[in-house]
């Protein structure tokens, strides 16, 4: 007879899975509304409202539509909106100086929503990519993207971002030395307590193509990017990267994608216990839209199911497309 058996079951999980009850008091982590950010594209006009096809139930938003959103956002009680640009293509050039303009397209949003919407927080994207006549995160020259110029430019970029009100700076460009360059740059210019939330293992990933479209790069990007991106196979290496930008100065650390990266998750939780965030990114939602839409999984479910794994990986929080959807159901 097996050890733990007398006549009868000594161990009986099904005894505390017996009652909702029970469920409810033994459950090990929840999914509350505090745990979403929400990212959000911004588009050129007024009272624009444009869908994204790869993206069923995300729409780019003008920026008054846009501080709208923020406000609804906020009164569902989702404590963090991100801001994308949909950048008009005749703003973008080789050097990518848009990307600092104190009035573009991102800038200008955070700045609506700072005043309209005081208490939500407002996280940025910093990388070239929107801004880039070739749809990469750096700038190109002779065919290279050049690390060093390129956190020149990322610098000024989160200095204007700063300078505009936003409380969270992510940037998602992986070039090297990026957090400590804006670290300093951000002391040195009195913005102490504006937080990073560094894209620290961040994959060359294929789940990124609905975001591309998103943000209008897919046509623009020559090539791809695994000269900054990290290889997907590489998870030490993303160890690394994350211990680097935490030492730089970031306060809060991503891995990006979310769900087939939660091992990365997990692991980077325990081992720095930083504040820790996955991105479940734009194709794993338009994975989960199609199938619903198919009607092979049930969407509400899988949703939900989809951001508890983020908990239960140890993340503190996660960037999700369903956010709104998220806190109305949570909020009952
Ligand atoms: C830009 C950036 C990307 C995403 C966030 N910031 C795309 C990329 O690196 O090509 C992807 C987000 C998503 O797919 O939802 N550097």
């Amino acid at each position: 007879m097996p050890a733990n058996q007398g006549p009868f079951p000594r161990t009986r999980f099904r005894r505390t899975r017996a009652s909702a009850a029970l469920r409810n008091l033994t459950r090990e982590a929840e999914l509350s509304v505090n745990d979403l950010i929400w990212p959000v594209f911004v588009c050129a006009g007024r009272g624009e409202r444009q869908p994204v096809a790869s993206m069923p139930g995300v729409e780019r938003l003008s920026v008054d539509l846009l501080v709208e959103a923020a406000r609804r956002a906020h009164g569902l009680g989702i404590p963090a909106i991100c801001i994308f640009p949909y950048t008009d293509p005749s703003l973008k050039t080789e050097l990518c100086e848009e990307a600092w303009n104190p009035d573009n397209l991102s800038n200008q949003a955070i700045r609506e929503i700072r005043d309209a919407v005081p208490d939500i927080a407002i996280m940025t994207d910093i990388a070239l990519d929107p801004y880039n006549a070739n749809g990469h995160d750096g700038i190109v020259r002779d065919g290279i993207i050049v690390n060093d110029e390129t956190v020149e430019a990322l610098v000024k970029m989160a200095l204007a971002q700063a300078e505009a009100g936003a409380d969270i700076l992510g940037p998602s460009d992986m070039m090297d030395s990026r957090i400590g360059a804006m670290r300093d740059a951000l002391e040195a210019e009195g913005h102490v307590n504006v937080t990073i939330m560094s894209y620290a293992a961040k994959f060359a990933s294929s789940y990124y193509g609905p975001f591309r479209d998103a943000v209008g790069a897919s046509g623009a990007l020559k090539g791809d990017k695994k000269t900054y991106q990290i290889d997907p196979m590489n998870r030490q290496e993303a160890l690394r990267c994350v211990e680097r930008d935490l030492s730089e100065g970031a306060d809060m650390v991503m891995v990006k994608p979310g769900m087939p990266y939660l091992d990365l998750c997990r692991e980077v939780k325990d081992r720095f216990g930083a504040p820790t965030y996955a991105y479940q990114v734009s194709g794993e939602y338009a994975m989960i839209e199609a199938a619903a839409a198919n009607g092979w999984i049930d969407g509400e479910k899988v949703m939900l199911e989809s951001l508890m794994s983020f908990r239960r990986a140890g993340c503190d929080g996660v960037l999700t497309y369903f956010a709104p959807r998220v806190a109305q159901i949570l909020n009952g």
